[in-house]
């Protein structure tokens, strides 16, 4: 099967892979936040489906339903969870797929575990240098790049699936999450996740996001986000900066060891890049007196450890 080849209207609906929702909300016994008088929910995004797991669920099915039966055309890392779990909603609606990988030095490297995945579920992969990567949004450059892949009206999402339709698609985590929590966190790659559930949530509780990537630059990008998604800002959230461990894809041993420890204390399976960032700020903001006693936090788990962790 070619990218070139027209668009398969038979490609089913996301809907039709049953997905787990409202996700579980679960209460984790734990001292380090029972000792300051606060509850831990996790909201379990990640079981929500097997493959599409977390986030990539509430952003990526309302993108495969519009793209219908066009090629999938996104963007990623050596690592991304995004391209993964695009690459595999397109082997299970029978959607074709391309991921514009960032580095043309790797097209030359056997594929990495995350990238073989991708190929294996039928992804066709297409390296770019980073210099074009980097200017993908570019509408010239997005044209080269799409003339190169040579795909016949592709359906392009962006790198991390936060698009508009991403956006509001995230709305129904704020909605599930009403009445349930004080305090709403989550980490944060693009903000599209927050920028959606903010908006979602019912009046009342605040929401946290843990930027794991450096630079400041979030606040901006999320209300860019929520001002093309909703026409203004919405919803009463905040950042905190402080938790990158040294920016995206950095784990210390310091955070892969409390991520094992919170697995071995709750049976939950920890991903590191984004979800362990996470726990390991609220056991902090906890011991920092950030959060009043009384107070419910919900943690939201965004997707699964890659590879599959116990
Ligand atoms: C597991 C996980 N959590 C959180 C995020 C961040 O989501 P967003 O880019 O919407 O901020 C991602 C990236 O998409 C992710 O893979």
């Amino acid at each position: 099967m070619t990218s070139s080849a027209a668009p398969d209207p038979t490609a089913s609906d996301p809907a039709a892979l049953s997905p787990r929702l409202p996700s579980p909300l679960q209460e984790v016994a734990d001292g380090r936040f029972a000792r300051h008088g606060l509850r831990l929910l996790l909201k379990r995004d990640d079981l929500i489906h097997p493959e599409l797991t977390g986030n990539k669920w509430r952003k990526l099915a309302p993108n495969l339903k519009a793209a219908a039966g066009r090629t999938v055309v996104t963007f990623g890392g050596a690592w991304s969870n995004h391209l993964r779990a695009t690459a595999a909603a397109g082997r299970l609606l029978g959607l074709r797929t391309v991921g514009v990988v960032r580095g043309q030095e790797l097209a030359d490297r056997p594929l990495n575990p995350s990238l073989a995945r991708c190929a294996a579920d039928g992804m066709r992969l297409h390296f770019v240098d980073r210099t074009t990567y980097r200017r993908k949004s570019e509408p010239e450059t997005l044209a080269a790049v799409l003339r190169g892949i040579g795909a016949e009206e592709p359906y392009v999402v962006p790198e991390g699936g936060s698009n508009t339709l991403a956006v509001r698609g995230c709305r129904t985590l704020g909605q599930e999450l009403g009445g349930h929590a004080d305090v709403v966190a989550l980490a944060c790659g693009t903000g599209g996740t927050l920028a959606g559930l903010a908006a979602g949530l019912p009046p009342g509780p605040r929401v946290l996001g843990i930027p794991v990537l450096k630079g400041g630059f979030l606040t901006a990008d999320v209300e860019a986000l929520q001002e093309r998604a909703f026409g203004a800002r919405r919803g009463t959230w905040s950042l905190d900066e402080r938790f990158h461990f040294g920016g995206y894809a950095r784990v210390t041993p310091e955070l892969d060891a409390f991520a094992e420890d919170f697995t071995g204390r709750h049976g939950v399976p920890v991903e590191r890049l984004y979800v362990a960032k996470l726990l390991y700020a609220l056991v902090a903001l906890a011991d920092e007196g950030a959060f009043a006693r009384g107070t419910t936090i919900a943690a939201v788990v965004t997707g699964s450890p890659f590879p599959a962790r116990p």
